[in-house]
């Protein structure tokens, strides 16, 4: 059976301090209620990395990055390699967030290179993809969605696609309030698991866990992971306060 995973991502908040108090007390949660049927991830800024692993050892809890650098090593001022977050203890890495594609330009092959270099340093992807408003407006979000995944992940031998979480979320339900309905995320969902079918087969379809992201709140979670092809969540605001971010792995 795939695996269920609710990753939070940070994004850019919580100083040192602040991020360490939120850790502990999401550590505290699951160690009183152990979450039963999916892996929760804190995808914390860079600089959290180390200390949150260390805190978090010996929990159920896992931590991931936000993004990682295109290249291995070297003179890549203010950059962060894959290697170096694999060393702090982190177990996975956030590539192709929409925030990264919008104001940083990355585009599909760039996310290509970034996610070779994160299975090759030994960290789980989530692989982030999803359409804007226009292109839902337009129809033409399967595309869309095809194209990220086909230059983005479809390089990848059969053997590297078992470390690949995929996240679907539709940039126009991000931090916007507005949610996919859980028919939307299902159909989308599906349509990736059968895109993952015709390229890697069935077994490994069956096997990719698949995200919903976007505006996911306590409220709405139970519905949308209710869906047969929705395997959790990526999580950004609701991520920020313990009582939601634990609410929301409970839903699943
Ligand atoms: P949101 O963000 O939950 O605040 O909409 C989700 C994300 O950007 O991963």
């Amino acid at each position: 059976m795939r695996k269920k995973i609710v990753a939070g991502n940070w994004k850019m908040n919580l100083n040192l301090s602040e991020g360490l108090k939120l850790a502990e007390s999401i550590k505290n949660y699951f160690h009183e209620h152990p979450a039963k049927n999916a892996e929760a991830v804190l995808c914390t800024p860079f600089i959290h990395l180390a200390k949150v692993s260390e805190n978090i050892r010996g929990s159920n809890l896992a931590v991931g990055a936000q993004n990682c650098a295109s290249e291995e090593s070297g003179a890549f001022t203010g950059e962060v390699s894959c290697g170096m977050i694999k060393s702090t203890g982190a177990e996975y890495v956030i590539i192709g967030h929409s925030e990264r594609r919008t104001y940083y330009n990355e585009d599909n092959l760039l996310l290509n290179k970034k996610t070779v270099l994160a299975l090759k340093s030994g960290l789980t992807v989530i692989f982030c993809c999803g359409e804007v408003l226009h292109e839902r407006e337009q129809n033409i979000f399967f595309e869309v969605v095809k194209k990220q995944i086909e230059v983005g992940l479809f390089s990848l031998s059969k053997e590297d696609f078992k470390h690949i979480v995929i996240a679907y979320e539709p940039v126009w339900a991000i931090g916007t309030g507005l949610t996919a309905s859980p028919e939307q995320a299902q159909e989308m969902h599906s349509y990736i698991r059968n895109l993952i079918m015709g390229k890697y087969g069935k077994e490994t379809a069956d096997n990719t866990t698949i995200l919903y992201g976007g505006s996911c709140k306590p409220s709405n979670a139970a519905e949308i992971f209710a869906k047969p092809d929705v395997d959790g969540g990526l999580i950004g605001g609701a991520s920020l306060k313990k009582e939601d971010f634990c609410a929301i792995v409970d839903a699943i």
